[in-house]
């Protein structure tokens, strides 16, 4: 019982750390919290894969956490406290620019994505993937991380 307190005054300390750093400009990234990445898991990865943070750039993940009610044609609001925790943890686990690509709010439209995703953008149209944004359509890991290309299977329809 005392136990369970501890750990949970440590998430919450952690998570508040997490704010911290990533509001700094010169931000050095921090290990992901679990109640963050929990957090992220339930509010993110309802209608979608909960993209990993490091596929897209910090100036991205701010747009997309910036415009959440007008989300892609659906509305994905958030409290106000929940959206700058969300922020926070994205912000310090986003990619680096030069990788994750420039200011898009789509992964799938990033300068890297494009040059791994060639054959990929030619099935799209298969209705097992009917987007590109559908990860786990060709990357059976993807809940758990796991973008090998090596594992990575287009699916044939
Ligand atoms: C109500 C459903 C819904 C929720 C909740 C939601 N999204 Fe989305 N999201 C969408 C839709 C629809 C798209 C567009 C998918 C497509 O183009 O195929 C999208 C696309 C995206 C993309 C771009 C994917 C690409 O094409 O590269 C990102 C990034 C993203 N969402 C992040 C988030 C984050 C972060 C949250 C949580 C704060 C979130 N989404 C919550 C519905 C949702
Ligand atoms: C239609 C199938 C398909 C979809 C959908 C797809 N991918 Fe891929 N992805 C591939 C294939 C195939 C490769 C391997 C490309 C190659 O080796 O030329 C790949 C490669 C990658 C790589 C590079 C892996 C490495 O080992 O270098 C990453 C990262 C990646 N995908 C992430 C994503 C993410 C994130 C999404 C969703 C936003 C996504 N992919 C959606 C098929 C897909």
């Amino acid at each position: 019982m005392r136990a369970t307190r501890i750990m949970l005054a440590i998430t919450v300390t952690a998570a508040v750390a997490v704010l911290a750093t990533a509001t700094t400009a010169h931000a050095t990234p921090v290990k992901p919290d679990p109640a963050a990445t929990a957090l992220y898991r339930k509010e993110c990865g309802s209608c979608h894969l909960a993209f990993p943070p490091r596929m897209l750039a910090a100036e991205g993940w701010t747009r997309i956490l910036g415009g959440l009610e007008r989300h892609f044609g659906q509305n994905a609001e958030l409290d106000a406290p929940t959206r700058d925790l969300l922020a926070a943890h994205l912000v310090a686990g986003a990619g680096d620019p030069g990788d994750a690509g420039s200011a898009s709010a789509r992964i799938t439209e990033t300068p890297w994505f494009r040059d791994e995703h060639g054959k990929a953008a030619r099935a799209v149209s298969r209705p097992s993937i009917r987007t590109l944004a559908n990860c786990a359509a060709c990357h059976p890991g993807a809940e758990a991380g796991d973008f090998d290309e090596h594992r990575a299977k287009i699916p044939r329809n």
